[in-house]
């Protein structure tokens, strides 16, 4: 490099990159006095090329499935990395740019309701992402809605790998979570089942719920794209209670849709558990 002559290394630069460069140092190179800034002639090709559209293409729900579920065992990647990857990498599969340009490997942030939070269960992550590159929010959130309306009231899992079963073959328990949270959902499931939370049992049943949401999340994408999509899941909780807590009514401080039952409902799993307990 010691060698290299300064009209080396801008050449090296590339003329593309020199021109913004030098639109950013246009005093320092004026004092070099070798005039390149007055040039201003930023090379440029006739044909500036396009971005590769992000259009959605209808997918088969039986053919992603599976690999929805292999997808969360795939380098431990889980459950947000397993839905995304499902989706927008079959549309890669089928139909390469821009689909199978995308970073995949940084779905893995959803894993476990985000860096092992337990916030959003991942797999609802990577299906809003996915639906995310295609539609704005307008046109997106009743969407999401359905899909989170869906996995609230559904006993899982549904999904049954058979014989290409990667943790546990066999059925699984199954119970409604109640609640789109990780934490809700497979804690609750673990009270119900009786299977530890660290149990490989669980993880096949989260990659199971992956596959499940994977399934319903296309089926609402290809209905979408056909322009049938009608969202048909209602809370009864978020109409009852969103009469008084929501915008612009007598005690507006409600923030989210989810179903309030699992934390206002009075149950014995969300009371004091700090005073009188084992
Ligand atoms: C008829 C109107 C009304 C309905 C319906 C209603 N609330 Fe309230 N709620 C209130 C009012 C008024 C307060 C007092 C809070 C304030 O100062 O704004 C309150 C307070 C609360 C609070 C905080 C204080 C506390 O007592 O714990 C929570 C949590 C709450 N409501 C949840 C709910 C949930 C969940 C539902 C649905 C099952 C619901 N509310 C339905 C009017 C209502
Ligand atoms: C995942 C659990 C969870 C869900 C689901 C949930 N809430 Fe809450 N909510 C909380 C917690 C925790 C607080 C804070 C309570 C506190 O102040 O100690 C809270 C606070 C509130 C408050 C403010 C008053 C207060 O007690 O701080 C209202 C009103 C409220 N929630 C209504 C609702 C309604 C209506 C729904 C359903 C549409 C809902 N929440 C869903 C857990 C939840």
């Amino acid at each position: 490099m010691t060698n290299m002559s300064r009209r080396d290394v801008l050449g090296w630069l590339g003329g593309a990159a020199l021109g913004g460069v030098l639109a950013g140092v246009g005093g320092v190179v004026a004092t070099a006095g070798d005039g390149l800034a007055a040039k201003n002639d930023k090379p440029k090709l006739k044909e500036t090329p396009k971005p590769a559209a992000w259009v959605p293409h209808k997918l088969n729900a039986v053919e992603c499935a599976p690999v929805a579920y292999a997808g969360y065992w795939d380098d431990g990647l889980g459950c947000c990395y397993g839905s995304f990857h499902a989706i927008i990498g079959a549309m890669g599969e089928k139909f390469g740019a821009p689909y199978n340009q995308f970073p995949f490997r940084m779905m893995e942030v959803g894993k476990s309701g985000i860096s092992e939070w337990g916030t959003i269960c991942g797999a609802l992550l990577g299906a809003a992402s996915a639906y995310a590159l295609f539609w704005g929010r307008k046109e997106r959130d009743p969407m999401v809605t359905e899909l989170f309306r869906w996995y609230e009231r559904t006993a899982f899992p549904i999904y049954d790998p058979g014989a290409g079963a990667q943790g546990a073959a066999g059925p699984l328990p199954t119970h409604v979570p109640g609640s789109v949270l990780c934490h809700i959902s497979v804690s609750s499931w673990c009270q119900a089942t009786g299977i530890d939370a660290g149990n490989v049992k669980r993880s096949e049943r989260c990659a199971r719920v992956t596959a499940d949401v994977t399934s319903k999340a296309i089926e609402i994408m290809n209905a979408k794209i056909d322009g049938t999509f009608a969202p048909a899941l209602k809370s009864q909780a978020e109409a009852a209670c969103g009469a008084c807590h929501g915008k612009g009514k007598v005690s507006p401080m409600l923030k989210g849709r989810m179903d309030c039952t699992p934390c206002h409902g009075g149950s014995a799993h969300v009371q004091d558990k700090f005073h009188n307990h084992p």
